[in-house]
């Protein structure tokens, strides 16, 4: 099997600088081996480069920060992602920030159209134009996939609103906005916060969410993984840390249990910043990220 690694050196859906060095910092401390260790043949033509638009000729539309640099950046991604998924290869994604699942789940949903998303996060990031207090997109990319923004907003319309309520669920949240739990419940979208963790147990959640989103397993898999879901003492180095995550095995246990399904096409890993806490915690936190990624593709402990 052929992983082909996206990196997206992005940060332009949060302000803080130092995500954008997420995917150096990975391939550096070397999860290519690793994966060639893992009889993966690694496809890496290295890291995209994007046309840099500045904030002065990008301003906020409505309350969304760096919109046009966003979608366009986003819009790229998801060709890329697009073109290795329909020659059978599976698009690693390396954040960058999670405005850029905009990307990628889009190229996904293009080459697998019957496909799921498993998002695994700290946050729901399914917040829409209205509904957004930050104005940061990377707490939004889940509602442009669902079409939820009641204004078409003409810098996005590439983006077909493919994703269906039934086919996403969540895993991990404890930091909802407001507006987002509505949108939650008025779609009917299945979330595992950490108290459903809490109270059955990791293995039961995945169970359950897996019956939910793909009950036969013959559906297409794309896992979406913000390192934020883990707790801040075991992935320190991210933007928005909560209190409360997924222990070390907990977030492994997810990535071995989708792997073992033989239904993964598409992998993300976002939101490790080595620009924050110190040089130990970057380390932690860029190794654990190379560990989720192996055992998503089929490290086992055994
Ligand atoms: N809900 C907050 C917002 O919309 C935080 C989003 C955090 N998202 C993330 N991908 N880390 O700004
Ligand atoms: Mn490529
Ligand atoms: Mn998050
Ligand atoms: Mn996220």
């Amino acid at each position: 099997m052929t992983a082909s690694v996206v990196g997206c050196p992005f940060s332009g859906g949060q302000p803080r600088l130092g995500v954008d060095k997420g995917p150096i910092h990975l391939v550096e401390a070397g999860l290519l081996d690793q994966l060639v260790g893992l009889d993966w043949k690694v496809n890496f033509d290295g890291h995209h480069q994007f046309e840099e638009i500045t904030a002065a000729n990008d301003p906020p539309i409505g309350k969304l920060k760096n919109p046009r640099f966003v979608s366009k950046v986003c819009e790229s991604v998801a060709k890329v992602v697009e073109g290795h998924a329909k020659k059978g290869e599976l698009p690693l994604t390396l954040g960058g920030d999670h405005s850029l699942a905009m990307g990628t789940i889009s190229g996904t949903l293009a080459a697998h159209p019957d496909a799921c998303v498993i998002w695994i996060d700290a946050h729901a990031d399914i917040n829409t134009a209205e509904t957004t207090d930050s104005g940061n997109i990377h707490g939004m990319p889940v509602s442009f996939l669902m079409g939820l923004n009641s204004q078409t907003i003409p810098e996005f319309s590439w983006v077909n609103p493919a994703l269906k309520p039934d086919r996403i669920v969540y895993i991990g949240l404890r930091d909802v906005d407001q507006g987002e739990k509505r949108i939650l419940k008025e779609t009917g979208i299945k979330a595992f916060s950490m108290h459903e963790v809490d109270k059955y147990g990791i293995g039961k959640v995945v169970e359950m969410a897996l019956d939910h989103v793909n009950p036969k397993r013959d559906r297409p898999i794309h896992l979406s993984f913000d390192v934020d879901a883990l707790d801040p003492s075991v992935a320190p180095s991210t933007g928005t840390p909560v209190r409360g995550g997924l222990t070390f095995r907990e977030g492994h246990y997810i990535c071995e249990a989708i792997w073992e399904t033989g239904c993964l096409v598409a992998l993300d890993l976002m939101e490790v910043n080595p620009s924050l806490e110190d040089a130990d915690s970057v380390q932690q936190t860029v190794a654990v990220g190379c560990s989720l990624v192996r055992s998503a593709l089929g490290e086992t402990l055994l």
